[in-house]
């Protein structure tokens, strides 16, 4: 089994990113590193917590990441998913488990340092805390098997225009992360993400389901969808981050182009990530995988098989 870490900012689609990870029963997930984001740090770490116990894996380590941002202002959280980031359900899944004493960025560099080329690292949040790991260890990056990011976007933003949440909240940290030579890391952005959202009818097997886990997302994507609704007329809840782990899983569900990638840190575009699929930039050189396709079918059927264990047409 693969050995995976999620720094996450959980969040309902990071829950679903989580849910999906472990329900496959094919990765083996080390731990999962806290940011604020979804909510506030305190927030998503509670929800980490909760969501791996709902899971019935209180064994898998959670550690609380960074409250801010790298320039140590305090980023604007999303209320996508309401004020407890998970649609008002947060409570319905309380438990007693507790976060691990060291912090995030500590036990990355550990982790990852003492598995050399080991371990895929899943960026669904903020990418402060991996930034961080890059600052504090020189061998933390070569270290890293791969990465795999859900942010930005070559033609899209939710936060501006241009520019998407994760990396629009820290773009110094998304930068510092594409800059700092991981060997293989993978962009899978709003692009693809969008095309992913939840619709009425998939949801409603959700509910015809009728199990508790089918309820708890049932109920959890149902503020995303409200939002939408109010901020664009569109009746979909979004799934960003549960396609970064389904991609994982099975790699033909999006297609990739090699890229240059950075990220604009300051400015009218801050947030933006310019995405140089053309070589215009360092004589073809790349520094990451850009998703700029997905097949929604499969993708569909993937997350209902792996999690449900439903087979839907
Ligand atoms: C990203 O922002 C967060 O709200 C989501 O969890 C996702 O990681 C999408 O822009
Ligand atoms: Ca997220």
């Amino acid at each position: 089994k693969e050995k995976i870490i999620i720094d996450c900012d959980p969040g309902s689609d990071d829950a679903l990113a989580i849910i999906l990870a472990l329900y496959s029963g094919k990765l083996d997930l080390k731990a999962v590193c806290s940011v604020t984001g979804n909510g506030a740090l305190d927030t998503t770490t509670r929800n980490g917590l909760n969501i791996l116990s709902l899971c019935g894996r209180e064994d898998i380590p959670l550690y609380r990441g960074s409250a801010v941002a790298l320039d140590q202002k305090q980023p604007e959280t999303v209320s996508a998913f309401g004020d407890d980031g998970l649609g008002g359900f947060a409570h319905t899944i309380a438990s007693d488990k507790k976060e691990e004493d060291q912090n995030a960025v500590d036990f990355l560099v550990e982790y990852v340092n003492g598995h050399p080329k080991e371990i895929t690292l899943f960026a669904i949040g903020p990418c402060t805390n991996i930034a961080h790991a890059i600052r504090k260890s020189p061998d933390f990056a070569g270290n890293l098997k791969r990465l795999i990011i859900m942010g930005g976007a070559k033609y899209t933003g939710n936060m501006s225009p241009v520019a998407e949440y994760n990396f629009w909240a820290d773009p110094m940290a998304a930068h510092e992360v594409l800059m700092s030579g991981i060997q293989d890391v993978t962009m899978i952005g709003l692009d693809v993400t969008n095309k992913i959202a939840l619709d009425g009818s998939m949801r409603e097997i959700l509910r015809m389901l009728n199990t508790k886990l089918s309820t708890f997302v049932y109920n959890i994507t149902q503020e995303g969808m409200d939002e939408n609704w109010r901020s664009r007329r569109k009746a979909v809840s979004p799934m960003h981050d549960v396609l970064t782990v389904a991609y994982f899983l099975d790699n033909s569900i999006v297609k990739l182009k090699p890229a240059y990638i950075d990220v604009v840190t300051e400015g009218i575009a801050r947030g933006q990530s310019i995405v140089d699929i053309g070589g215009h930039w360092n004589e073809n050189k790349c520094n990451a995988k850009y998703a700029y396709d997905v097949d929604v079918v499969k993708f569909y059927k993937l997350f209902y098989k792996e999690i449900f264990n439903e087979d839907i047409t």
